[in-house]
């Protein structure tokens, strides 16, 4: 597996592979949720790359940028143990010009929910990975379904501007407890972590009253909301796939989502049904 640091690397690195290759774009601090998108790349293409970059357009003024986890040796072993053939980490010195044009997450996707508690979070990811896709030119780049909105505004993107790759969705990874896997989860302290299983056992009374047919979203809501207390919650949401606020579930055509504080911790999770 190589390590590649600058973008001329990656450049000659991309010009000797050859059939398909395979993109896993991530923060680092990886984990099995992360493992299992590269691990589904290596089975569907000739080469794989990971890129490790906490992306500091992405954060708002006062989120954890300083502070996210940062582990590049562990991190280059579990790529390697997955069979990548390569890992890519940016320099934002180099990923960055001073005065480039702004690439806009499409306005209604990127304006409720994580959008709406995040304003500009989400033109920092589509920024970021327009650059990795035009350096990378990958075939297929694999996104988790546990970022519900932001993998919807990446395939947005991807179909408005034309890109020539697929987008392959790849499911939550959870703790056998239920909770979602997260490099945010290191942030939280042994009395926390019970207080998380919360986020995952709204989603699981959901799937429940679901299963019981109920459909109507202001009672699931409700439900979910009371297994969350005493959480500080920033949303419980019932959408569908084009995040659209919805009434009733429609099987096929929904996500429930949510997001919620764990002491200083905020976390997310979602089911979609
Ligand atoms: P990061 O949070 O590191 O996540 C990288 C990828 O791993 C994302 O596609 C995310 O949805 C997926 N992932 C995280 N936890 C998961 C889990 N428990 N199960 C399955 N997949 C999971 O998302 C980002 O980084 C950034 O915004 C990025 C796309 C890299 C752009 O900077």
């Amino acid at each position: 597996m190589q390590i590649l640091k600058s973008i001329s690397e990656v450049l000659e690195f991309r010009k000797n592979c050859t059939g398909s290759v395979g993109f896993v774009p991530t923060m680092g601090a990886l984990h099995a949720g992360h493992a299992s998108l590269i691990k589904k790349s290596v089975e569907q293409n000739d080469n794989t790359i990971v890129s490790i970059f906490v992306n500091p357009t992405q954060f708002l003024p006062g989120e954890d940028l300083d502070k996210y986890p940062r582990n590049e040796v562990g991190d280059t072993k579990i790529c390697e143990l997955c069979g990548a053939s390569a890992v890519f980490f940016p320099d934002a010195n180099e990923m960055y010009g001073k005065d480039e044009p702004l690439i806009l997450a499409p306005k209604e996707l990127s304006s409720s929910l994580e959008g709406a508690l995040r304003p500009g979070h989400f033109d920092g990811v589509c920024r970021v990975l327009n650059k990795f896709f035009n350096i990378i030119r990958p075939d297929r780049a694999y996104f988790g379904k546990k970022d519900a909105q932001q993998l919807t505004i990446i395939q947005n993107m991807v179909k408005n501007f034309f890109m020539n790759l697929e987008i392959v969705p790849c499911e939550i990874v959870r703790e056998s407890d239920g909770l979602a896997l997260s490099s945010r989860n290191s942030y939280l302290g042994d009395d926390e972590l019970c207080y998380a299983l919360k986020l995952s056992r709204s989603i699981m009374k959901a799937s429940n009253l679901i299963k019981a047919n109920e459909l109507n979203a202001l009672k699931i809501k409700a439900a979910m909301s009371e297994c969350l207390e005493p959480l500080k919650v920033d949303y419980v949401a019932i959408v569908n796939r084009n995040f659209e606020p919805i009434e009733n579930v429609e099987l096929g055509n929904t996500i429930i989502l949510v997001a919620a504080y764990v002491g200083k911790t905020r976390l997310i999770d979602n089911l979609w049904v």
